[in-house]
């Protein structure tokens, strides 16, 4: 065997690194790789989904539900595609039907900060669900209001918990006005609304910031660190009948009320002149559990207009993350200075829908990984196990 001690030093004075210090060497790198994974899959991330169920956020909490990488601490509700009764009960059977028998489901707010509330029944049916019919929920609300329990489970966990909020943002903007200490204890929000370019209920607008746009402004201006899974993302992901046929021939309970409720779901986006039905909720719950889905994002600064009568409710997108000021030059302002903006959100702009897609089909058609006996079986009452 050669003896690499008795090789030249090279011009540096170092001996280049023998094949024995390689092969350790690559040991310790699999080594730490494996434990990283083990710590990963150890402590999935712990996430609180605030949701206005409608088709696409019921399809995103059982995506969570059945997705070891996450842990949902709670559901809360908001008033959005329906009102709050409609969505808290609609919550409840879904979180049944998953058999998510442990996590706590609380009802929100009724209405947006200031505004008058727009539904969405026109897209998710008169139920929410695509008129699905689920078993009256047994699994009773949680007592407290949604806010109080996106308070005390933040400050329970510090720096732990990730928002992921897929409807107006009033619940999330009154937590922050109630708790301003939750501005440095949320690890960051993952939200689906705004738009770069176009919005869905008005020109410019996206549905769930036009919803609560003051609200919005709020949780932009928090300094959370925020992901905002807009439309040019979400619009990438695209629910077509192949998929549903696939999830029609699947055995499992989850993948058939997901097939019936996006039947309607894509019946409307096909009378839009689309190949199927826009995966907006499901792909942030996505981007909450792998920030690889997204194969380009970038920084940007968002503010979001409340007070424009054709632009209500518009995020506008920096990416140049300057500003320009005016100031005042006699009768008249002059252009500058020209100032520099932190960025307050990143921007997925790309998306490998197609790997989101697979992971969401085979999620959804996996059996209910949370099922647990349901309190009626155990005799006892909906508490929290973990
Ligand atoms: C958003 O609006 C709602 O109708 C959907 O649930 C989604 O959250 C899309 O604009
Ligand atoms: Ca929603």
């Amino acid at each position: 065997m050669v003896d690499e001690l008795a090789k030249p030093v090279n011009q540096l004075g170092t001996r280049p690194p023998s094949i024995r210090w390689k092969v350790l060497a690559c040991g310790m790198l699999w080594l730490c790789a494996v434990a990283g994974n083990l710590a990963w899959a150890a402590s999935p991330r712990r996430v609180i989904l605030d949701v206005d169920p409608g088709i696409d956020d019921a399809m995103a909490l059982l995506l969570a539900f059945q997705s070891p990488e996450l842990q949902v601490e709670a559901v809360t509700v908001v008033a959005g595609n329906v009102p709050v009764e409609l969505g808290a009960e609609n919550a409840l059977k879904l979180a049944e039907l998953a058999g998510a028998w442990n996590v706590p489901v609380a009802r929100g707010a009724e209405r947006p900060l200031l505004r008058r509330l727009t539904t969405a029944e026109a897209v998710h049916g008169e139920n929410g669900l695509g008129g699905l019919e689920l078993p009256a929920p047994k699994k009773a609300l949680d007592p407290r209001h949604a806010v109080e329990v996106i308070v005390q489970t933040v400050r329970a966990h510090p720096g732990e918990i990730t928002l992921v909020p897929v409807g107006p943002l009033t619940n999330v903007a009154l937590a922050l006005r109630q708790a301003p200490d939750l501005r440095t204890k949320v690890r960051e929000i993952v939200l689906m609304g705004g738009a770069v370019h176009g919005g869905n209920v008005t020109p410019v607008a996206e549905a769930n910031i036009h919803n609560d746009a003051e609200a919005a402004q709020i949780v932009f201006g928090s300094g959370i660190p925020i992901v905002m899974v807009g439309l040019d993302a979400t619009s990438q992901v695209v629910l077509t009948r192949q998929h549903l046929a696939r999830l029609r021939e699947s055995s499992s309970p989850l993948a058939k009320a997901v097939a019936s409720m996006a039947e309607h779901y894509v019946r409307f986006y096909e009378g839009q002149g689309r190949q199927g039905a826009l995966m907006h909720d499901p792909l942030a719950v996505g981007l909450a559990m792998d920030r690889t889905f997204a194969t380009l994002i970038q920084p940007a600064h968002v503010s979001v207009e409340t007070r424009g009568e054709f632009t209500y409710g518009q995020t506008v997108v920096n990416f140049s993350l300057q500003r320009t000021l005016t100031s005042p030059r006699g009768d008249r302002d002059t252009i500058g200075p020209v100032i520099r903006l932190e960025p307050n959100a990143q921007i997925p702009l790309q998306i490998d829908a197609e790997r989101f897609l697979t992971l969401f089909l085979d999620r959804i058609t996996a059996p209910p990984r949370l099922a647990t006996p349901s309190p009626s079986a155990t005799g006892g009452t909906a508490k929290r196990s973990s």
